[in-house]
């Protein structure tokens, strides 16, 4: 297990890139694969999580290589797939698991799908349910991974989410490319909408109205360029970073600033913090732009309602920034949080508290009391295998009097490998 440990930062006027966006990366393989002629990819994520995905459809029959910095997939469109010879593998990606399974509902054959450690506690019913709606046939151990799927001609479905869920959709939206007829999904909260932006780059007869997407099946995908930006959940450490140190700014070039995942910079703004927008344009159907952070004083707020599933993934370095803030922050409607790589609101709570933080859990969120101007005394922290909390605690770091120990630091190779060599730039 590596530990890995952060010391204090301050006076930083760095710019850095961040690598390409996860989801985005994920798509493109999976939408590339579905799509008739050769899709390259710019910019493609080569982390952990994303390299997973691409040996699944290498293993379901498509062609993915390297040609230089870019990759290329490969096909000659819907159901191009052959039946895999051995299990698939998602690793820790619960994209990756989720969409597939959306794919692999529609092929003829039956496959068979698992993850890691921590992909075997999360709940697959989510997607088993919609997906038997359409005719799929699953076989699992109460809902969890591995899961064997036999495919079937599906049919449309009209299916209202239960949760604000992007996989959940994304899955729902592949398998409906494949049906017989129209389906339309309803969701409670508009979640990151990237595979219907892909999707509609791609040629689907795809249409959005708030938060209902109808999708008619029989339109062929046209193979296409893609640019992956660079990721708002990898910059928002360095966004944080940038508002928490002192005399600083830090300015993350080509990041995507899809307004489904930017509730990050829009509650920060809310809390007092100077961020700016530069250099926007749009590439792939995605808004794209420079982030400029410069240190702010922060002031606690309530963060719930439909900005959660914009945020989802930030709370961990939210939490850190509410640490920070004068006065009391409140997380609400993030029960979501409890079922991601790690139980969220019990691995934040927890680490904060070590290093001398007032946090409480609720059921579906947290209370942080801020307030202090360093409030960090020097701790172990514990990241429990979990990217997110390792990268938010190294913030917390960063800006600390005393920096932090922090556990099992390879995770951070699911989806942000370059996420150390950054960090020590800023102290260069
Ligand atoms: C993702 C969707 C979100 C997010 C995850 C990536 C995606 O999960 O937390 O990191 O790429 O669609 P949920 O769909 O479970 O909310």
């Amino acid at each position: 297990m590596k530990k890995y440990y952060v010391d204090p930062a301050s006076n930083c006027n760095k710019t850095v890139n961040v690598q390409g966006d996860k989801s985005i990366s994920h798509r493109s393989i999976i939408i590339g694969s579905l799509a008739k002629g050769t899709t390259r990819i710019k910019n493609f994520l080569e982390a952990e999580d994303c390299m997973d995905t691409i040996n699944i459809y290498r293993e379901l029959g498509i062609r993915i290589e390297k040609k230089k910095n870019d990759y290329t997939v490969e096909s000659r469109g819907l159901f191009s797939f052959r039946e895999p010879s051995k299990m698939l593998y998602a690793g820790n990606s619960g994209t990756s698991i989720r969409l597939t399974l959306g794919i692999l509902a529609a092929q003829p054959f039956t496959s068979s799908i698992t993850g890691d450690a921590q992909i075997a506690k999360r709940p697959m019913n989510r997607i088993i349910a919609p997906l038997s709606q359409m005719g799929a046939k699953f076989q699992s151990t109460n809902g969890y991974a591995p899961i064997t799927v036999t495919g079937t001609s599906l049919h449309g479905i009209t299916y209202k989410m239960p949760m604000a869920s992007a996989q959940v959709k994304s899955a729902i939206m592949l398998a409906a490319l494949h049906a017989q007829k129209s389906t339309e999904i309803i969701e409670p909260m508009v979640s990151r909408d990237h595979t219907e932006r892909m999707l509609k780059d791609f040629g689907a007869d795809i249409k959005i109205s708030k938060n209902r997407i109808k999708i008619k099946p029989g339109k062929p995908l046209k193979a296409r360029t893609i640019y992956v930006p660079g990721d708002i959940s990898s910059a928002a450490y360095f966004i944080i970073a940038g508002l928490l140190m002192n005399n600083s700014k830090i300015t993350v070039k080509n990041v995507g600033i899809n307004h489904t995942r930017t509730g990050l910079v829009d509650i920060m703004k809310k809390m007092g913090a100077k961020i700016t927008f530069k250099n926007t344009r749009t590439i792939n159907n995605e808004p794209i732009g420079d982030i400029v952070a410069k240190t702010s004083n922060l002031k606690g707020t309530v963060i719930k309602g439909a900005i959660i599933p914009k945020l989802i993934d930030e709370i961990p370095v939210i939490a850190i920034a509410a640490a920070f803030a004068n006065g009391k922050t409140v997380i609400m409607d993030a029960k979501e949080l409890r079922v991601k790589e790690t139980d969220r609101i019990e691995t934040v709570v927890k680490n904060l508290k070590r290093m001398g933080v007032k946090a409480e859990e609720k059921e579906d969120g947290m209370v942080i009391y801020g307030g202090n101007k360093k409030p960090f005394k020097y701790a172990d922290i514990d990241s429990y295998g979990d990217h997110r909390i390792a990268m938010s605690f190294a913030i917390a770091a960063l800006v600390s009097d005393n920096g932090l120990l922090i556990k099992d630091t390879e995770c951070v190779n699911t989806s942000f490998p370059e996420f150390f060599n950054i960090i020590k730039s800023l102290k260069k």
